[in-house]
């Protein structure tokens, strides 16, 4: 069985899977039975400054994207931070936190750049016994119209000044929740690391209009007849998820800054590729809220499956595994050659992957053989694109075959060049270092 406890900056929890700050961490019942469940730890709902609670609205507050299958793929929330009373959130937290001694219970916090009211919580969140607290910069509605949330996350002098004053008034861990809504998360991330702060985690959700209600001609979720942007999250958000943990992992100026992953996390394996690209652990909310809080076990047994299977034996030695391989284009090899092949025993000869490949790719690919459909590669037409890969409704049915060095590649007539080339010193790059001698 592989190790699956988790030490993040200094917060213990069983297993790398928390909840998320969002309504599955509202309150103590939810919580109590997430961690039932088996969850390693949860970031309550964001809580904000003493004094009259923030307003939800009372209608819709959900929009969503689904697949052919009415499956969930992604989720729309026009919700504020948590809609209850400062000290019933907290009484609850240190229950909680002594009932749970093993979880990890981290606070989410999100009131106005001002010091006093940063310096104002901070005591009384401590005093529940808190592992430590998550800085929300990322709310992008609502919240952030207020000057909080993303409205903080989108100025990186903000953000530095808001850890700063937390570092000093607390000795509680603290983690940097980043918003997505901007254009390149190292220069939060920088700043969340000059200003002090423990960890990072991200992503919170997008802005976006999920569907226009084109009866009332309103963007969804409409509430009396108007609606308003909200945050994007679910398996959609992943791949951007993905691509920003791993560009702060393999900044120079913040590398080895731990990460918390968040964005689309729905099984073990969307866990394991956060964990990667970098994250110590990963926080999951939209999961949750469309399959229930024991979808966990799945995520705890499938990690735990894949690391037995591949020998991994605890979660420093999958950690940060594939930072080293995310690299900028121009570093790729351009001398690596690939050629699709398709398997005649799997093919339902559908003609998908010939219409992508003869309509927008390379025409590559038969559709008639003397009179017959058939569907075969054409490897002198072929460049390897895998366009086709993706548009075949039978898996594995069409795979990408590396060809070995010195093998002719029958499309330029040339052998395959067993040397690493890339872009910086291709003789067609003006820039190059070829082209400047
Ligand atoms: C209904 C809803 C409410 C949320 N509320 C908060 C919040 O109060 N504080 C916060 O930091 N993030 C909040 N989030 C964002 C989530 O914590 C998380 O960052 C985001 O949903 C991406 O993860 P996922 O794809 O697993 O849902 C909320 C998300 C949803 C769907
Ligand atoms: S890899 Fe690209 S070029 Fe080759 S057959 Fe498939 S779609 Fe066509
Ligand atoms: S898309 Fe796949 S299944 Fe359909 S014809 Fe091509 S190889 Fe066969």
């Amino acid at each position: 069985m592989a190790d699956l406890r988790n030490n993040f900056v200094g917060i213990k929890s069983p297993n790398p899977f928390w909840l998320a700050s969002a309504p599955p961490t509202d309150k103590a019942y939810n919580v109590e039975r997430a961690f039932k469940a088996g969850w390693g730890g949860v970031v309550w709902k964001t809580l904000g400054s003493e004094g009259p609670p923030v307003v939800n609205v009372n209608g819709p507050r959900y929009g969503a994207i689904w697949g052919a299958d009415r499956r969930l793929l992604g989720l729309n929330n026009i919700e504020l931070i948590t809609d209850r009373p400062l000290q019933i959130n907290l009484q609850e937290m240190k229950q909680v936190k002594m009932n749970w001694p093993d979880r990890a219970l981290v606070a989410s916090i999100m009131v106005p750049c001002v010091e006093e009211e940063w310096k104002a919580i901070l005591p009384l969140v401590e005093e529940t016994g808190a592992d430590g607290i998550e800085l929300n910069f990322g709310c992008p509605h609502g919240m952030s119209e207020r000057g909080m949330g993303a409205a903080v996350g989108q100025v990186p002098e903000y953000i530095e000044m808001v850890v700063r004053w937390c570092k000093q008034y607390t000795r509680m861990p603290v983690i940097t929740k980043l918003t997505p809504n901007i254009a390149d998360i190292r220069k939060p991330a920088r700043a969340a690391k000059a200003g002090g702060t423990d960890a990072v985690s991200l992503i919170n959700t997008i802005n976006s209009i999920v569907s226009v209600d084109l009866d009332n001609f309103a963007p969804n979720p409409t509430v009396g007849g108007k609606g308003t942007h909200g945050g994007y999250c679910g398996p959609a958000v992943k791949p951007i998820a993905l691509n920003m943990v791993a560009e702060i992992a393999r900044d120079p100026e913040t590398y080895g800054l731990p990460i918390s992953g968040i964005g689309g996390v729905t099984t073990w394996r969307d866990a394991a590729e956060f964990m990667v690209l970098g994250a110590g652990n990963v926080q999951v909310c939209t999961a949750a809220m469309t399959y229930g809080f024991k979808i966990v076990q799945e995520m705890i047994s499938g990690l735990n499956d894949w690391m037995d299977a591949k020998g991994h034996r605890n979660l420093d030695d999958i950690t940060g595994r594939a930072v080293p391989n995310v690299t900028d284009w121009q570093y790729l090899n351009l001398n690596y050659v690939a050629k699709a092949h398709i398997d005649q025993d799997a093919c339902i000869k559908c003609g998908r992957c010939h219409i992508a490949c003869e309509d927008t790719s390379h025409q590559a690919i038969t559709s008639m053989v003397n009179g017959v459909r058939h569907f075969e590669v054409m490897e002198d037409e072929c460049v390897g694109c895998n366009l086709c890969v993706n548009v075949c409704p039978v898996e594995n049915c069409i795979t990408m075959v590396g060809l070995d060095a010195g093998t002719l590649d029958q499309r330029t007539g040339r052998p395959v060049d067993p040397n690493y080339a890339n872009w910086t010193t291709h003789p067609n790059n003006p820039m190059s270092v070829q082209a400047a001698e």
